[in-house]
């Protein structure tokens, strides 16, 4: 599978190796169409010399595809376990001409904590389980970062109470609990849930934008999450 991006800097089209895909078919074309709807939430967002910092990349497909498609951007993927796709597509990027792509293992429950060693300007999740979207959150206010994208996943995980654990905010939990007992996995639900999550951002001084990212042909876990500062 090749994935072929325009990039906003004018750079032609650049492809991803096979490796970045997982290995069926199906769903390596869910996972590019997942990535080219990220793109497109994110890109304009960049300003060249910024950090992005993509949590959770596992195998680095959206690092990657990040990397190539803002090349004034240095990215950076990290993961609680190392993925052998990563030295190819570090190598992939320097055969492109660009050398601003790195991964690392790092711990995001630790990172929220205590943050990364230079702050970045910009945080991206897709499909991060349970409470490490709300990690993810708490890492994007503690690094004043100026914009985060995140798709959680795994909503099962992160039970309303738990996320009022988490970032300290209960507005809209009622609203929560009554679609959570119609339907855990629904779209509705998933709305709500980052509505809720997303005022944790608006407190810290973000604007925030919930929304459907992909259909459901692409993903069953569908809903954005956007602050921008
Ligand atoms: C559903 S996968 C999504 C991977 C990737 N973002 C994507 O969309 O292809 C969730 C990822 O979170 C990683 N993960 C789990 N716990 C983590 C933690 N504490 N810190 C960082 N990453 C973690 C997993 O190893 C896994 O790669």
């Amino acid at each position: 599978m090749e994935l072929r991006y325009r990039t906003p800097s004018g750079m032609s089209c650049l492809y991803l190796p096979r490796c970045a895909f997982p290995r069926s078919g199906r769903d390596a074309w869910r996972k590019k169409k997942q990535v080219e709807t990220i793109l497109t939430l994110l890109c304009s967002r960049l300003k060249p010399g910024d950090t992005v910092v993509d949590c959770g990349c596992g195998r680095g497909t959206l690092t990657t595809a990040l990397a190539v498609s803002s090349p004034s951007c240095d990215v950076l993927g990290f993961d609680i376990k190392e993925f052998e796709t990563w030295t190819e597509l570090e190598r992939y990027v320097e055969s492109v001409g660009l050398d601003n792509l790195e991964f690392e293992v790092n711990d995001l429950h630790e990172t929220a904590k205590y943050g990364l060693p230079d702050d970045p300007d910009v945080i991206v999740g897709l499909h991060l389980c349970g409470t490490l979207t709300d990690r993810l959150l708490k890492l994007a206010v503690n690094s004043d970062a100026h914009f985060v994208l995140v798709v959680p996943c795994c909503y099962g995980r992160a039970s309303p109470r738990v996320i009022v654990e988490e970032l300290g905010v209960d507005e809209g939990i009622e609203r929560v609990r009554e679609v959570l007992k119609r339907a855990e996995s629904s779209v509705e639900y998933q709305l709500e849930v980052c509505r809720m999550r997303g005022k944790f951002l608006e407190e810290h001084g973000y604007q925030v934008h919930v929304g459907v990212a992909f259909p459901e042909e692409i993903s069953g876990r569908r809903v954005f999450l956007m602050g921008i500062t």
